[in-house]
């Protein structure tokens, strides 16, 4: 089939619109034979948003190949107009600020130098301490209260607490910012009604105010005293000759925990949900945890997906697998898509923590925007697997997860779990 603008919105083939919220909330094993459709069809499809408006929609990139070309190849694809769908309104990003998964070069690579450069080994060093200290304290208070949800118990826990550490944020602010983030971040990627988008402003962006309240005040006393910790880091740092100022500091710091809780957290579901799902994998995994660890994380990121989706936008016209995309349209990588493509991982939906090579893109396919976090994430995922598996063997998912409908991540709001006996 040959993509163009204006192609059906709805292929009968598979009943797969991906620019109908209602596709979203329809079961995984559904989604997943539809994206193996779209995968073998010659060109990327042409999705429409609004029926009747030709030019609103998307190109779906659902291959392996296409979606790391579209990563690795900025000046065609721009992440300058946004990354997210629903797109969010232009008097949010005004009054809000830009954080850099949202802007291009030149602006983006310095912002990216200063936070990258803020990842000094020191900070990294003291990080992994930090990760190991609280991933003990999580199972420590699993022990003692047996609790019955591992995303509030566990997967919550780790990433936050974490990202406040680096981050330089007080214990005392902690708990309210956490209630923040999960009010701001609860509608990402789920289309809501025109009443609900007409609240102006929202509850999600009332929080996201807030939140950036709580950091531009910390950010003001590390202007003041600068201390060991990221918020000083750029707060004085040099970008394009100055630091950053009170509004990309909270539109920083929103995008760190935006990207960087949810995400682990999620991962960590999904990855605990799989083992249990996969007793023989689980049973190798067992056999030599320190060996299995790394394969195993790698398979829970692919598998998982924990970020369905990014977009980019043409900056001028450009041909893909036949297609021609032209400028201004927009393209949606489906990192979900390409960590199925059965042209790369042999056997795509099985479990396999000994699978190599495994180039998923569960944190981007390469380029200038791949995950700042990535050997965080890495690190805390492993770190909170290895501290679980040795002091709670037997730990398992009990059921199934509660799922949130959502086109923008693999999201689990909670998953009871059992640990038996403890060692
Ligand atoms: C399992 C956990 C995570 C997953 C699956 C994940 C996934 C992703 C993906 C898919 C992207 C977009 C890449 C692209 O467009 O090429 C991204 C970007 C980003 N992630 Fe993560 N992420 C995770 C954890 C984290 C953590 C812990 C942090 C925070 C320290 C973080 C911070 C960021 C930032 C700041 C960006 C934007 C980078 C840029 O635009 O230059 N992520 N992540």
């Amino acid at each position: 089939m040959t993509a163009h603008i204006g192609a059906p919105a709805r292929l009968p083939e598979s009943g797969a619109d991906l620019a109908d919220p209602l596709f979203w909330k329809r079961p995984l094993r559904e989604r997943e034979a539809a994206f193996a459709y779209l995968r073998t069809l010659d060109s990327p499809v042409f999705f429409t948003e609004r029926p009747g408006s030709a030019r609103r929609g998307f190109h779906a990139l659902v291959r392996h190949a296409d979606v790391v070309a579209a990563g690795r190849d900025p000046r065609t694809f721009l992440s300058g107009p946004g990354v997210t769908t629903p797109e969010p309104a232009r008097w949010v990003r005004t009054v809000f600020g830009d954080s850099m998964v949202n802007l291009d070069d030149p602006r983006h690579a310095q912002l990216r130098r200063v936070v990258s450069r803020a990842f000094t080994p020191r900070l990294i060093a003291r990080v992994e301490d930090d990760i190991r200290t609280t991933a003990r304290r999580i199972v420590d208070e699993v022990v003692a209260r047996r609790p019955v949800d591992f995303v509030a118990a566990v997967a919550a826990q780790l990433p936050y607490q974490v990202i406040c550490t680096m981050m330089g944020i007080p214990q005392g602010p902690r708990a309210r910012i956490l209630e923040l983030v999960d009010h701001a971040s609860v509608h990402t990627g789920v289309r809501r009604s025109l009443r609900h988008r007409l609240r102006v402003p929202g509850r999600g962006l009332r929080a996201l105010a807030r939140m950036q309240l709580l950091v531009a005040e910390i950010g003001r006393e590390r202007r003041r005293r600068p201390a060991d910790d990221l918020i000083s880091a750029l707060v004085t740092a040099d970008v394009a000759g100055r630091g950053l100022n009170s509004r990309e500091l909270g539109s920083f710091f929103s995008l760190l925990l935006v990207a960087g809780v949810e995400t682990t957290r999620n991962a960590m579901a999904h990855g605990l949900k799989l083992l249990t799902d996969n007793p023989g994998q689980r049973a190798l995994l067992l056999s030599d945890l320190g060996g299995g660890i790394d394969g195993a994380v790698e398979e829970m990121l692919r598998h998982s997906s924990p970020i369905i989706q990014f977009r980019r936008t043409l900056a001028h016209d450009h041909e893909m697998n036949g297609a021609t995309f032209r400028k201004g349209e927009k393209v949606v990588l489906f990192f979900n898509s390409a960590n199925r493509d059965e042209s790369v991982f042999p056997d795509p939906g099985a479990f396999d923590i000994t699978r190599s090579p495994n180039p998923h893109v569960g944190f981007g396919g390469g380029g200038p925007h791949f995950c700042l976090g990535a050997h965080l994430a890495r690190q805390e995922l492993r770190t909170i697997f290895t501290e679980l598996l040795t002091r709670l063997p037997d730990v398992r998912s009990v059921g199934e997860p509660e799922l949130v409908p959502s086109s923008f991540d693999n999201r689990i709001r909670s998953l009871r779990f059992t640990f038996g006996n403890v060692r």
